[in-house]
C-alpha cells in the first residue's frame, strides 16, 4: 500500500481531535500538513488543541494556523458542545510550536510540491483556509486527488434549522470547493448521525487497552454532551467519518449528487441544497456519503487509535 499524501484542515474541536488521531494512526494516509481555523472555539484554542493532539502521537507533522474568521464574517463558536477549551475539558500536554506561516500559504506550498491528482484534502471545519488557498492559486486544484469534507446536510441543520455548523460558518468558502471541479466527497449530518455514540458504546470501546491518545479519545467521548437532536441518548461523531472515507471507503454507501449553497441572507443561509434524486438534472459535483457500517467504523476507529502512543 502506498500511503496517500494528505492535508487536514480542522477546528479542534472534540471530534476533530479523534479524527486527527484516526488519520495519524492510519497507514493509508501520509499526513503532510495540519492547518487550523477558528471554528469551534476560536483560533487561539483550536491551534493549541491541534498542536497538543498531533504532539501526543509523537509525529512531526507541521501544524499551521489559519483563518480567525470566515471570508465574510466572524466565526460563531460552539463551546456548548466542545467545552470552552475545545476538548471537552480533557487536558493534554502542550504540543510542539506551530510551524511558521499561514494555513492557506502552507496548503498551497504543499500542493505546489505534489504530483498531479495526488493529494487527499480532508476538511473538518469551516472551509475558509481551503477556499483561500484555491482562490489565490486555482491551478493547484490539479494536484488534488480528492477533497473529503465533513459538512452540510440534506435534511435539517444543527446550528440553524437549515444549516450545518461548518457550512454555515463559511458558506462562500464551501461554494468555492463545490465549484472547484475536483472529486469531492461529503459526510453530512445525515451520514454522521449513523456514527452514533452512546454511553454503552463508550463502555465497550473502553475495554480495549491503548496508549495516551486512546485514553484521551475515550475521555473526550465520555465528556461530549448528549445531543437534544437525538433525545439526549447520545451524540453523532462527525469528523472521524470524513477520515474513514479516505481510509476505508468500503464502510460507506454513496452516490453522485449535485449540491449548491444557499448564500442568501436569512434563515436558510448556509444550507447545502443537495439534489439526492437528480430532480434538477444538473451534473453531479460531489460524492454524497449516505450510509455507514457503524459497527465496522467504530471497530476500525478503536483498532487504529488504540495503537497510537
Ligand atoms: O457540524 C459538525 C461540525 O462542526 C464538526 O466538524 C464539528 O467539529 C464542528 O466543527
Ligand atoms: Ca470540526
Amino acid at each position: 500500500m502506498i500511503p496517500k499524501p494528505c492535508i487536514i484542515d480542522c477546528d479542534p474541536g472534540t471530534d476533530d481531535a479523534i479524527a486527527l488521531w484516526l488519520a495519524l494512526a492510519s497507514p493509508e494516509l501520509d499526513v503532510r500538513l495540519v492547518t487550523v481555523a477558528g471554528g469551534n472555539v476560536g483560533l487561539a484554542r483550536t491551534t493549541a488543541n491541534a498542536r497538543a493532539v498531533v504532539g501526543l502521537t509523537g509525529r512531526a507533522v507541521p501544524v499551521v494556523a489559519g483563518a480567525e474568521r470566515s471570508l465574510l464574517a466572524d466565526f460563531r463558536a460552539e463551546p456548548a458542545v466542545h467545552g470552552s477549551d475545545g476538548l471537552g475539558g480533557v487536558a493534554l500536554p502542550e504540543g510542539p510550536p506551530l510551524a511558521p506561516g499561514i494555513a492557506a500559504d502552507a496548503i498551497r506550498a504543499e500542493l505546489r510540491a505534489a504530483a498531479p491528482h495526488s493529494v487527499t484534502v480532508i476538511g473538518l471545519g469551516p472551509a475558509t483556509n481551503l477556499a483561500l488557498a484555491f482562490a489565490t492559486e486555482p491551478a493547484l486544484a490539479d494536484r488534488v486527488a480528492e477533497i473529503v469534507l465533513m459538512s452540510g446536510a440534506w435534511s435539517e441543520g444543527n446550528i440553524t434549522p437549515a444549516a450545518e455548523f461548518n457550512a454555515w460558518n463559511d458558506p462562500e468558502a464551501l461554494a468555492v470547493l463545490l465549484n472547484l471541479g475536483r472529486p469531492l466527497a461529503i459526510a453530512t449530518l445525515d451520514l454522521t448521525a449513523q456514527a452514533f455514540v452512546t454511553p454503552d458504546l463508550v463502555a465497550r470501546l473502553a475495554q480495549r487497552p491503548g496508549g495516551a491518545c486512546w485514553q484521551a479519545a475515550l475521555a473526550i467521548l465520555r465528556a461530549l454532551p448528549a445531543s437534544k437532536r437525538f433525545g439526549h441518548r447520545g451524540f453523532p461523531l462527525h469528523d472521524p467519518c470524513a477520515v474513514a472515507w479516505a481510509i476505508a471507503p468500503g464502510l460507506f454507501g454513496a452516490r453522485p449528487a449535485h449540491a449548491e449553497m444557499d448564500l442568501a441572507p436569512g434563515p436558510s443561509r448556509g444550507r447545502t441544497v443537495i439534489d439526492r434524486w437528480g430532480r434538477l438534472g444538473r451534473a453531479p459535483n460531489l460524492t454524497l456519503l449516505e450510509t455507514l457500517d457503524a459497527p465496522a467504523f467504530f471497530a476500525l476507529l478503536a483498532e487504529r487509535v488504540a495503537a497510537l502512543p
